[in-house]
């Protein structure tokens, strides 16, 4: 398992990123104006994340998504540990990341990966999103922020 910067002339995974964000739109957004790491197997790209520079002294992880095939076998946490001392390197004193009110794994994973909440963005899918999402049988509505000191 390998994980490294994607260069500027290659392409994207969009279809990881769609598990991470039903919006193309959002996700060519910050594809623009982030760095975007994939990580592969055999060749094979299974995950990816993208980090954002939002203000001085802080990244956002706005998208991190691993194949559906590779879930729940710890590359996730993996990028996450990648993506904390990629930004150390970086000088960043605040790392950042955001999900949904109804993205329980999610907010386990960060947690356990040493993010603490900051914020709750009421509202913030109902605004954002043309398309009522549902996970686990809750309606995701509120983006609940968390972010690490490094
Ligand atoms: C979220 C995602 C990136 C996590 O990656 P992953 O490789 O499946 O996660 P890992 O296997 O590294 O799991 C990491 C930890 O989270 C925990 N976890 C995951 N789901 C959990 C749940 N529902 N409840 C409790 N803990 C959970 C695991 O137990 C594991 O903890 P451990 O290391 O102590 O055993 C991946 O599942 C994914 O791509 N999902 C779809 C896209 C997405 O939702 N992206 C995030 C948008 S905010």
């Amino acid at each position: 398992m390998k994980i490294r910067k994607l260069d500027k002339m290659e392409s994207p995974p969009k279809e990881l990123l769609l598990l991470a964000d039903p919006s193309i739109e959002m996700i060519e957004d910050y594809l623009n104006r982030g760095e975007t790491y994939i990580c592969e197997e055999n060749g094979q790209v299974v995950a990816v994340f993208v980090m954002l520079a939002t203000r001085p002294g802080a990244c956002e992880i706005v998208n991190i998504a691993v194949r559906e095939s590779r879930q729940g076998m710890g590359i996730g946490r993996k990028l996450i540990e990648y993506s904390i001392y990629t930004a150390r390197l970086k000088g960043v004193k605040t790392l950042e990341i955001g999900t949904g009110n109804s993205s329980i794994g999610q907010l386990a994973l960060y947690q356990k990966c040493g993010f603490r909440i900051t914020g709750v963005d009421r509202d913030y899918f109902l605004r954002h999103y043309k398309e009522d999402i549902f996970e686990s049988g809750i309606q995701c509505k509120d983006m609940i922020r968390l972010s690490m000191a490094l």
